[in-house]
């Protein structure tokens, strides 16, 4: 269990109302007379994140009252309670009333309590929860701690963060579960056909490597997730300006979100024979640098021509969805924080989707809302695939235009899968640039958590 919950019946934990500006004033008089006072003197007014602690008489906390959007907003944020974990005192509480969702308050409450600890103390303060009662607390716990997995992965800097590292930690997780580990290092790559990822890593002196596991039942659909490891993008030779760079040690986002998406799977034992690749390599300057205008023989036998080695997310995914694609999974899934341009389109809250299977499509969108892990879906509009023509070669990884630059590098991707039986992929963000709700500032759990509901509702 996720340790902001506390489930021990004998433990008397201090009780959170909520309220709206509307309700407040049907919630106020039912309160004792002293504290109704206090509020009022305090100014409580119910407003969203608005947090009031109420005193017992011998000075002790007794009550928390928290404000939340009105049932009529134009816009609710069911993780607001997520906020409490960074406004309470040490302590052990739980909800006197219904939140306007209990079960994403108390995801949210976990969610919110996560700080990175790795290089200094942990500021983080010990303030749990009672769980609801009727809310699913080892399945929100796996969430949480699948999200503090993700997060802490992406939040680790790159000098401890590199493609080794990102290996070890993927067996770590592949061990927990009994999965079958293998990774493919270095000089291996080229041995074994995965020229792309070959080229976009071998500039750094850390290997890159492509890592792959496997869990279940093979007698259970399968279903393969394929995660951008790039755990420091330069942008290679054609080098990002120094604002660009700055939080490229979040590269490695897609591949997070995939461990976080298969430590669910496995812990809920989905009925999937489940398969994990991640590319884990450093897009790195040098001498032996992989250089505009290269052309190389991808795994699939398609030649691709480098317009720019800044767009080398989709070079490694396109030797890892080639490989997948050769077992024809029932369901091909890759994340990876492929381009600036969804962040132009949608912002780093909303990343976009992309599949052409329509049920699919539903039910991503519908799991994305309920979970309020919030996705859109673009198209992989057909028009533009000329738009990756090359005159020397089969396909160019960077259109000269800089038009539609998320739809582009999934028409790229396209390319490399056939055989699935569906295929969905998602152009993440993985940070959080500001802290919202449940949401703490760095990196970030995105998509995993609906995806997970998704194949947990086909394959539980
Ligand atoms: N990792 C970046 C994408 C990115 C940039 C994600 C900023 C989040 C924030 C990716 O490798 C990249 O550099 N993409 C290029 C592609 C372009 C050269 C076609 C981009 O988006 O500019
Ligand atoms: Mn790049
Ligand atoms: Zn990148």
């Amino acid at each position: 269990m996720h340790p902001a919950f506390e489930t021990d019946p004998a433990t008397t934990a201090i009780p959170i109302t909520f309220a709206t500006k509307a309700t407040w004033s049907d919630i106020g008089p039912t309160l004792p007379a002293q504290a109704r006072q206090f509020a009022q003197a305090n100014g409580f007014a119910a407003k969203p994140g608005e947090c009031l602690t109420l005193p017992a008489t011998d000075g002790a906390i007794a009550h928390v009252l928290f404000g939340l959007e009105d049932e009529t907003a134009k816009w609710r944020d069911l993780f607001r309670p997520g906020q409490l974990p960074g406004l309470l005192p040490p302590g052990v509480y739980r909800f006197a009333n219904t939140p306007h969702d209990a079960r994403l308050a108390a995801l949210a409450f976990a969610l919110g309590s996560y700080r990175f600890g790795r290089y200094r103390k942990n500021d983080a303060r010990n303030v749990r929860l009672v769980p609801p009662e009727d809310v699913d607390v080892a399945e929100i716990s796996r969430m949480a701690e699948a999200a503090a997995l993700a997060r802490d992965l992406i939040n680790t800097p790159a000098n401890d963060m590199g493609p080794e590292e990102l290996a070890a930690a993927a067996e770590q997780l592949a061990n927990r579960h009994g999965a079958n580990f293998a990774c493919i290092v270095g000089d291996d790559l080229v041995r074994q056909n995965f020229p792309l990822i070959h080229a976009v890593g071998m500039a750094s002196p850390r290997a890159p490597r492509l890592i792959d596991f496997v869990w279940g039942d093979p007698a259970h659909p399968k279903v393969t997730l394929v995660g951008k490891g790039v755990c420091f993008d330069t942008g290679g030779l054609d080098l990002k300006p120094s604002a660009g760079m700055l939080i490229m040690k979040k590269d490695m986002g897609g591949a997070a979100n995939v461990l976080a998406l298969a430590s669910m799977v496995m812990d809920a034992k989905l009925k999937v024979r489940l398969r994990v690749l991640i590319p884990a390599v450093e897009n790195a300057v040098a001498g032996n640098a992989f250089r505009p205008l290269d052309i190389f023989t991808s795994r699939k036998g398609i030649t691709v021509e480098i317009g720019n080695t800044d767009a080398e997310g989709r070079l490694v995914l396109a030797d890892a969805l080639a490989l997948a694609d050769e077992e024809k999974p029932d369901l091909l899934i890759d994340l990876g924080t492929l381009t600036g341009a969804a962040r132009v389109a949608l912002g780093p809250d909303l990343p976009p989707f992309y599949t052409n299977d329509e049920a699919l499509a539903h039910d991503v969108a519908v799991h994305a809302k309920a979970e309020n892990d919030p996705l859109w879906r673009l198209p992989l509009w057909p028009p533009y695939d000329s738009w990756l023509d090359s005159k020397v070669a089969n396909i160019n990884n960077a259109p000269s235009g800089t038009f539609a630059g998320s739809i582009t590098c999934a028409l790229f991707l396209q390319r490399f899968v056939e055989a699935a039986k569906s295929w969905l992929h998602v152009d993440i963000y993985g940070w959080t640039p500001s802290a919202k709700p449940g949401r703490p500032e760095g990196g970030e759990c995105q998509a995993a958590r609906a995806i997970y509901k998704l194949l947990s509702q086909r394959y539980g």
